[in-house]
């Protein structure tokens, strides 16, 4: 068994095969476009890999990691940039599974990735299937928690100075108050705009509208969010209030915006960061989250456990 590169067309041949995970509502078709135009996208270009379990001829697992930005508090105290990996898409036909292919493929690409240089800080997953299978590899994963806010109508949006549009996310991002903390991840602006581009293109397979923004702003506080067309939602990617009054702002334009987008309801994860407002707004529910559980694997030492690191929605791959 060995692990691989995929090229183009066995790219396109995965993406088939995984519809059956992922496609819904997208035809296998409309899906193969998804694919291709996300990996077109300037973020996945810099970063993007898809890695391929082979015996022989065969695909036994496949799986994609995606680079982004992490942070390690050097010994001067100062935050040292450099690379962490995102793994998404961990996949074995249904034939072949119950084999242990998906965890020798974890394995091995953790084996990969960990003899590269320059050296990188972690290896990051957001587990659909809960934490055992990728416990067996090493990485841990961190509570998840989310707060469900209804969308409303007749909300007005006036307590906000202003709502964004796509080009404004990487002004407003570069604003954003970064946690205080030994290790952190922090999506750059090409990774926001992954998700707007998942949004465009849902939009546009799905014959619906986009949202009228992808954020808003009021003071010092902002959101950046994006509907998740699939699940009738709008998912808020980052927030960094600072005051109770400039969340429930915030979160207020989110609900409007998204009932005027025709969603159901708005979903921010709880995070340090955002858990001493969103706990305080009223019709906010905090819900155990279905899917998506942070899980870490430290790729050296000296990384906090995956229980006292921040995962903004920004960073789901
Ligand atoms: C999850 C998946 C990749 C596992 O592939 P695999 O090659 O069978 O994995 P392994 O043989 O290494 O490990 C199988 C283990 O995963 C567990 N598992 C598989 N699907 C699971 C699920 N939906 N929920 C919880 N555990 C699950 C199995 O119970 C099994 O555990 P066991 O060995 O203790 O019995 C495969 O089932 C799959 O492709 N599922 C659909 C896509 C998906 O959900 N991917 C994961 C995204 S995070």
């Amino acid at each position: 068994m060995e692990l691989v590169l995929a090229t183009d067309t066995q790219k396109a041949e995965r993406d088939r095969v995984t519809h059956a995970a992922w496609g819904s509502p997208l035809t296998v078709e409309q899906f193969q476009q998804r694919e291709a135009r996300l990996r077109a996208h300037p973020w996945c270009r810099e970063g993007m890999r898809t890695w391929l379990l082979m015996d022989g001829g065969q695909v036994l697992a496949s799986c994609e990691t995606l680079r982004m930005d992490s942070y390690l508090r050097g010994p001067d105290g100062a935050h040292v940039k450099g690379t962490s990996e995102g793994i998404a898409s961990v996949f074995t036909e249904e034939a072949l599974r119950g084999h242990g292919h998906a965890t020798r493929l974890m394995d091995l690409l953790a084996e990969r990735v960990a003899g590269e240089t320059p050296p990188h800080h972690a290896l990051l997953l957001f587990s659909d299937v809960g934490a055992p299978l990728y416990r067996r590899s090493g990485y841990q994963e961190a509570p998840a928690w989310d707060w469900h806010l209804p969308a409303a109508g007749g909300l007005s949006t006036h307590a906000v100075d202003a709502l964004l549009c796509d080009g404004d996310v990487p002004l407003l991002l570069g604003q954003m108050r970064r946690p205080d903390v030994p290790f952190y991840l922090w999506p750059s602006a090409a990774q926001v705009d992954w998700h707007l581009e998942r949004e465009r293109a849902y939009a546009q397979l799905l014959h619906r509208p986009r949202p009228e923004a992808c954020g808003a702003t009021v003071g010092r506080s902002t959101a950046l969010w994006a509907m998740m067309a699939r699940y009738d939602q709008l998912v808020v990617l980052m927030m960094d209030a600072e005051s109770l009054d400039d969340a429930v702002a915030l979160l207020e334009a989110a609900r409007g915006v998204a009932h005027r987008a025709g969603l159901s309801n708005v979903v921010l994860w709880e995070e340090p960061g955002t858990l001493p407002w969103v706990a305080r707004v009223a019709d906010a529910t905090r819900v155990a989250r279905d899917g998506a559980l942070p899980m870490l694997r430290p790729l050296r030492p000296g990384l906090p456990p995956a229980a006292r690191v921040d995962f903004p929605r920004a960073l789901w791959v």
